[in-house]
């Protein structure tokens, strides 16, 4: 495809995902799963969720990929993370999980967890190189094969103080 052909990173754009977004990200979904969610779940995560925070990385008006997390206390939870098929390797899946650490480490996050399907070695791939260890296995919590997951956590850096500012002071 000669958009995809044409890659150019400077046209992509990471933004809160909305209500309107969710015809493109169920087609990215049911890509990219083999037991998606619903659109309802979606709805759900975004109007009553008030611990959930969705992002959709945005390519010339296409959704092309979104990522989501729960912020409970001091801990992030990755709730879902997909790129469509067409994007892949492009470290797009990786530009959406460090934007969602980054989301965590502002809100005060020391840590973030995440289950994935043993068999997704792709996945676990991209959460070891972001500093994600796996720590132990949920048997059977996959509902529509039974797989297990492999629970996943990484450590968070502290968040930088606020800026100051200093009438006069030095900027350094
Ligand atoms: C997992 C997923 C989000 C990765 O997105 P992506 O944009 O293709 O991945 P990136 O290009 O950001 O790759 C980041 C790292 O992931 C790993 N990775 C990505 N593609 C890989 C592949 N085909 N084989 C092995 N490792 C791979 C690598 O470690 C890579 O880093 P590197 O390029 O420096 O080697 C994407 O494959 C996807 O949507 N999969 C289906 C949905 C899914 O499984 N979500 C996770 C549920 S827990």
């Amino acid at each position: 495809m000669a958009m995809v052909e044409a890659w150019d990173p400077a046209a992509l754009v990471l933004r809160p995902m909305q209500l309107r977004d969710l015809d493109q990200v169920l087609q990215v979904e049911r890509r990219s799963f083999s037991a998606p969610w619903s659109r309802q779940a979606f709805v759900t995560e975004l109007v009553e969720n008030q611990f959930a925070r969705y992002v959709v990385a945005e390519y010339h008006n296409r959704v092309i990929g979104y990522a989501g997390v729960w912020l409970i206390l001091d801990e992030g939870h990755v709730t879902n993370i997909a790129v469509d098929p067409e994007f892949r390797g492009r470290h797009l899946g990786e530009t959406l999980l460090r934007h969602l650490m980054a989301l965590c480490v502002a809100h005060g996050a020391a840590r973030m967890t995440l289950e994935v399907r043993v068999s997704n070695a792709v996945a676990q791939n991209l959460y070891r190189k972001l500093g994600f260890a796996g720590v132990g296995i949920r048997k059977g919590y996959y509902t529509d094969n039974r797989e297990d997951a492999l629970i996943m956590w990484a450590d968070l850096p502290p968040s930088a103080p606020p800026a100051t500012h200093q009438p006069g002071g030095s900027a350094r």
